[in-house]
Parts: structure tokens; sequence; C-alpha cells
């Protein structure tokens, strides 16, 4: 209450650097004197004077000699007590679970911590959820759109890029790009925040769901336009991926005239590189382009996922039936000029990752 009292002074002088100085001597003068004048008001009122009368004989203000007699007959003194902060709303326990979801799913927001919180019983305001989280260092930050280079991400780019620098236009025509990628339902390309730690980098994948899911697909590609996409059911381990492999790559290849001696790209998912994968490779004689990690730069079909999404949304999905529908047939709808540009101007990628000395590029 005193501290109220010194802010409307604050407020209302004019001189805001006289003041800071004279509500220094305001809060010295009160630490000396407040249990005194605080032990006087008790005793008037104890004494059986009104608040009128103690606040007009002591000079302060009425709503301050109300606080301290509603404090004196709360605790029975008028020592300074610590002061307790806000009481906690929340059990630790549902705290903990707060600290963990939000770690657990970066992506999870305040309404639906706020949501979950509350099905246990634990109504509180978003405020007070967010606190929960600084105090656990977890902070909203917005969601790096690039995954974080560590030099050695960044050796090995500058390497690829080097060492194919010197590939010919050919080369790049028979390769089979693939990769895979999350569409969601509801998405949209707005920013996104994740809850993560002040000084992590880790790559945030937006896996946001916005209430309607998504569904996972792969696709490939070649110069020579789209290849296969496919629907990834459930959760995707080695097994399944060879099998989404079996079925689609040989066809894919054969459907872009890659010939032969083609060369199937793929990133370094461990699923991906699993020994039973590569073993099947060798198998059938497919040569599997070396590829650095973490490096969606020098993925054009990135280019396309970008290029898909935006024609998906387009046309409104309204369940993932549709959804499934709509990517595969966007997908096809990319024209063999758009998948021939992209590879044509391959060198170009590789020499602007070799100006960003291995680093992020515009791509
Ligand atoms: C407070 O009350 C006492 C006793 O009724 C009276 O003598 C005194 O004048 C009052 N003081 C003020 C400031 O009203
Ligand atoms: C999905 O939406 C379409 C168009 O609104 C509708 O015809 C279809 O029955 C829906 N499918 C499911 C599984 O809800």
């Amino acid at each position: 209450m005193m501290i109220n009292t010194i802010h409307l002074c604050v407020i209302k002088s004019p001189y805001k650097c006289t003041c800071t100085v004279i509500v220094s001597e305001v809060i010295m003068k009160n630490k000396e004197h407040t249990r005194q004048v605080r032990d006087t008001v008790v005793k008037k009122f104890k004494a059986g004077f009104g608040y009128k009368n103690i606040s007009q004989a002591l000079n302060i203000p009425r709503s301050t000699v109300q606080a301290i007699i509603l404090k004196w007959k709360e605790y029975q003194t008028t020592a300074n007590l610590p002061r307790p902060g806000r009481p906690s709303k929340l059990s630790a326990h549902t705290r903990r679970r707060l600290i963990r979801d939000a770690a657990k799913r970066p992506v999870i927001t305040l309404d639906e911590l706020q949501r979950s919180t509350a099905e246990v019983g634990d109504s509180v305001h978003r405020t007070t959820i967010s606190r929960i989280l600084h105090k656990s260092g977890l902070y909203g930050r917005v969601a790096r759109r690039k995954p974080f280079l560590k030099d050695i991400h960044k050796k090995c780019h500058l390497k690829f890029a080097t060492s194919h620098l010197g590939d010919t236009p050919n080369m790049w025509k028979k390769v089979l790009w693939s990769d895979e990628t999350k569409i969601e339902l509801f998405g949209n390309n707005a920013k996104r925040y994740v809850w993560r730690k002040s000084n992590t980098a880790e790559h945030t994948i937006p896996t946001v769901k916005h209430g309607g899911g998504s569904i996972m697909v792969w696709a490939c590609f070649s110069s020579a336009g789209t290849g296969k996409m496919v629907k990834i059911d459930g959760k995707m381990d080695g097994a399944k991926y060879r099998t989404i492999l079996e079925e689609n790559l040989m066809e894919s290849a054969k459907d872009l005239r890659l010939g032969r001696r083609f060369v199937f790209q793929q990133d370094n998912d461990p699923k991906h590189k699993a020994k039973s994968t590569m073993e099947w490779f060798k198998n059938k004689h497919i040569q599997v382009l070396e590829w650095p990690s973490q490096s969606p730069d020098l993925n054009p079909i990135e280019n396309l996922w970008k290029e898909l999404k935006t024609a998906v949304h387009k046309c409104s999905p309204s369940n993932l039936t549709e959804l499934e529908l709509f990517c595969k047939e966007e997908w096809e709808k990319i024209s063999v000029s758009r998948c021939a540009k992209l590879i044509e101007t391959y060198p170009k990628r590789l020499t602007a990752v070799i100006a960003a000395k291995g680093g992020a590029t515009k791509y």
C-alpha cells in the first residue's frame, strides 16, 4: 500500500528525475518509520479510533491505515513479514506435467496447455502457465525454419558442393530425388512459436497439429517430372521405408525414363540408412547419392514441397481423405518444365553453398 502511494507521486510529478530521488528517500524513510507508524496505528485502532480519525491524526492515507489494520488482524503482528509471493495455484504435479508437455511437444500453445491443465481440474490463467515455463527455462520462440548448422555440417555441405560442381548437367538429370514431408490439413505458413530453452539451437521441425491433423507423404521426382507420391500410414520405420521403395522406386524411375543407371537421392535419416535398406539398394544395383546431413538447401524437392503445400491449401481440403487426394493431384500437376528448371539450375545452388562456405543459402 505504501508502494502504491509512492507510485502516485511518480505519476503526478512533472519532474521525473527529481522524483526518482524523492521516491528512494521516501522508501528509505518508510523502512525506518513504518514499523513505528504501524504500531501507532494499531494502538489507536485498539483504543477505538476510526480509520478516518487515525488517518488524519498521523497524516497517512486512510487506505494505508486500513491495510495495516487488516494485516494486523490477520497476522497479529505489525512486523515485516517475508513476501510470500503469489500463492501457487497449481499443484507440483500439474507444474511438472506442464513443463514435460512443453518440452516434449515444443509447438504446443498456451491455449492447449491451459485446456489440458483445466481438464485435470487446475484452471489457471495463461500467464501463470507461461510464468511456470519461464521458471524452468522454457521460452516461446519463433520456430527455426532451417536447421541449425554445426560446423561439421557446413564442412560436409561444402565438400559435397565442391566435389559435385564439376558434374555434367546430364548427371543431375539422372538423379531421382526423394523425401518425406508432413502436410497439415489446416496448415499455414505463418510464423510458428515453440517452447525452447533460450540457448538451444536444434532444428525445430514445424509439426503443429491444428486440430485437423496431418498426413505424412513420401514422393520422388527427377528432371523429367514428378514420380509417385504415397501416404505413409502410421509410424515410419525401416521396414515400412523398404516397402515404400519396393512399391514405388523402380516404377517411378521407369515412368520418368531414367534408364538403368540412375542415382537415387535420400537424406541420412536412420530409417533410410538401415543396414537392410542399404543391402536392398545393393541387391537392386541402385546407386545411392552420398548425401550431407542437415542439408535441405541442397535437396530441390524442398522447393516442390513448398509449392505443393501452397497449392493443396488453396484447394481447402475438409478432411484427411481429401487432403491426401489433393496432395496427389497437385503433385501430379507440377509441370515437367518446373522440375527440369530446378535441376538445370542445380549447379547454381552448389555455387551458392560454396559462397556461403557451407552455410545456409536462399534455397
Ligand atoms: C479523533 O478522535 C478523538 C476522540 O474522539 C478526538 O479527540 C480527535 O479530535 C479526533 N481526531 C481527528 C483528527 O479527528
Ligand atoms: C471428406 O470430405 C468430402 C467432401 O466434403 C466428403 O465427401 C467425404 O465424405 C469426407 N470423408 C470423410 C471420411 O469424412
